[in-house]
């Protein structure tokens, strides 16, 4: 409660309390292998350094502009060669010739050879690119410096590749260059990022991704929306309300070009109570048996919020969705405006029946909690899929496609799959498995938190958390144990804030999460508790007791048996 009184002092942000409303490129890397003459020195060295191969995918995708996978090939290597790093790093100091950034310019194409210049050195990347099919995009940084690229991508210990890159190194930049190039105007694409709240706790800047303390998500029903997770794999594309449009095709009647106006005026406002969960959530719990790539998410990249705007139904309607595209149509397709330096938009799609179905529910939103969309939530629309992974719910929407196909977006084909325990990335085949769309049963504890005190003058103790299941599946049941799942008791669910009685749930209609509580006496002797809660749905879906045999590379759908420890303290208050 302390913690939240701060919070709501901190009004620029908001309330806390909220209103309620009456890289294809990766896997061009998976399949790369050093081939053809010259590569085989290269491979040599690499081999002595003990780099495998998602180090050079790591640098394909940085200087082409594909961050989202590259987290893995940092945190897995991190953990591996940090020793390597800085030993090779401080060997970069040399007599190398001096280059102006006139004759860095000149070396733009393959032909001529291509030359970057990064933190006032200069490497001659030609060699690389010619290694990696599928490496065009590094001829975008080709003859100019690295920094803009990897500004986008700032995520993670870019020192990794750095070492990679120092094996190219064939100089150092003149002094006068590098001091332009320091003076030259922000190129940091996130520089127009909103403000964000600070009690979010953030597992990366750039691009932004934060998750807020889990006791304050178990404090609200509807998630305010300054702390409503974010999850971002690009800047926030800026966007003018006045001029937005946004394109519906595919359809026999050609383009419909929507304005927000219309979008407002034309179609009947739905409102829609709905949890949105990151494939990512609870990670950090996967990441314990072994590393896996991705941010490490704790159990908050969940939350809940009222959103209002036309229903996707309504629109494709309009734009000529009917029986005669029900034959041919099987995905609808989403495109975001935000970009990366490629010009390559965020996308994702969903099955063409969740789209047209009334009962699917599917927004286009463009209110949240009863006020427009916060500009790191999709202003002024975003796609809100109920029930359905939060990568397909595309913010700051730009295009809808109605087609035969999914979505070609690197997130839909080439990310958020779940694989067996044994697949690893070198033998991981994304078009084996299919996008994750509907979520499995999920439940965690927000109160207490893991290794808190619990005084035993107080005689009980109270457990809080929340409980949700995708595809509009109705927690039915929480059950909470003490004593690490001997013995189980059932914890008291609710629908909506503390006193107030909730519409009833139509069924296959749940999309919003339960909160749970339950306060029980703390047993006699116990020194310790050992905390575990595990949800039912309605189709007697419930959670796998243990995180092992669900472990997956990308750390995707986490949603084992949550366990917190606290102590029993003896202490008087
Ligand atoms: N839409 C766009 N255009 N760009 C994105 O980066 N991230 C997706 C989805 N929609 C994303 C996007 C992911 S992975 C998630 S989990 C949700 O947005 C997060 O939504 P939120 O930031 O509103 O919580």
């Amino acid at each position: 409660m302390l913690l939240l009184r701060r919070c709501q002092a901190l009004t620029r942000f908001g309330s806390l309390t909220p209103h309620r409303p009456q890289a294809p490129a990766a896997a061009t890397w998976c399949a790369v292998r050093f081939v053809g003459s010259g590569s085989h020195n290269k491979d040599q060295r690499w081999e002595r350094g003990g780099l495998g191969p998602s180090w050079r995918q790591a640098l394909v995708g940085l200087l082409a502009g594909t961050g989202a996978v590259l987290a893995y090939g940092f945190h897995h290597h991190k953990a591996e060669h940090t020793d390597v790093v800085s030993v090779q790093i401080k060997e970069q100091t040399s007599d190398l010739p001096i280059f102006s950034q006139e004759e860095v310019t000149k070396h733009r194409t393959l032909k001529d050879g291509v030359w970057v210049t990064f933190k006032g050195s200069v490497y001659d990347i030609t060699e690389f690119v010619t290694m990696h099919p599928g490496g065009d995009k590094i001829l975008l940084a080709a003859g100019g410096a690295l920094e803009p690229f990897w500004a986008l991508y700032a995520v993670h210990n870019q020192e990794h590749v750095l070492e990679i890159l120092s094996e190219y190194k064939v100089g150092e930049l003149r002094a006068e260059d590098q001091k332009k190039q320091q003076s030259a105007p922000s190129m940091d694409p996130y520089s127009s990022d909103p403000e964000r709240h600070p009690v979010l706790r953030v597992n990366s800047s750039k691009p932004f991704n934060a998750e807020p303390p889990p006791e304050l998500l178990s404090d609200n029903y509807i998630t305010p929306a300054a702390i409503f997770f974010k999850r971002n794999h690009l800047p926030v594309p800026q966007v003018d309300p006045a001029s937005y449009e946004l394109r519906v095709d595919g359809l026999p009647g050609g383009v419909l070009k929507l304005s927000l106006e219309d979008l407002k005026k034309r179609f009947p406002k739905h409102t829609v109570t709905a949890t949105l969960q990151c494939a990512g959530n609870r990670r950090s719990e996967m990441n314990k048996v072994k590393q896996v790539k991705g941010l490490n998410w704790g159990l908050s990249a969940i939350s809940n919020a009222t959103w209002a705007g036309a229903r996707l139904c309504d629109v494709l309607l309009a734009a000529g969705y009917g029986p005669e595209a029900a034959r041919w149509a099987r995905h609808v397709q989403f495109e975001g405006l935000d970009k990366d330096v490629t010009g390559t938009t965020y996308g994702a799609s969903i099955p063409v029946n969740k789209a047209t179905s009334e009962e699917g529910d599917v927004l286009l939103a463009y209110e949240m909690n009863g006020e427009p969309l916060p500009a790191d939530h999709g202003f002024p629309v975003r796609v809100v899929v109920p029930g359905t992974v939060g990568a397909r719910n595309v913010k700051w929407l730009s295009k809808i496609t109605v087609s035969p196909e999914e979505s070609s977006s690197h997130w839909q084909q080439n990310d958020y799959k779940g694989f067996s325990p044994t697949t690893d990335w070198d033998t991981v085949d994304f078009k084996s498995a299919p996008a994750i769309q509907e979520l499995p049963i999920q439940s965690a504890i927000t109160v207490p938190a893991d290794g808190a005190m619990v005084p035993r003058a107080g005689e009980e103790v109270t457990v809080k958390g929340y409980a949700w299941s995708g595809g509009g599946r109705e927690v039915v049941r929480v059950d909470v144990s003490l004593d690490g799942g001997k013995t189980w008791q059932v914890a008291r669910l609710r629908s909506g804030d503390e006193g107030k009685t909730p519409e009833p749930t139509p069924l296959g209609r749940a999309w919003a999460w339960k909160l749970w509580e339950l306060t029980a006496p703390l047993p006699p002797d116990a020194h310790q508790l050992d905390i575990v809660c595990k949800a039912v749905d309605n189709s007697y879906n419930m959670q796998p007791d243990t995180v092992a045999p669900i472990w997956n590379l990308r750390g995707v759908l986490s949603n084992a048996w949550h366990r917190v420890k606290v102590n029993i303290s003896d202490d008087e208050e």
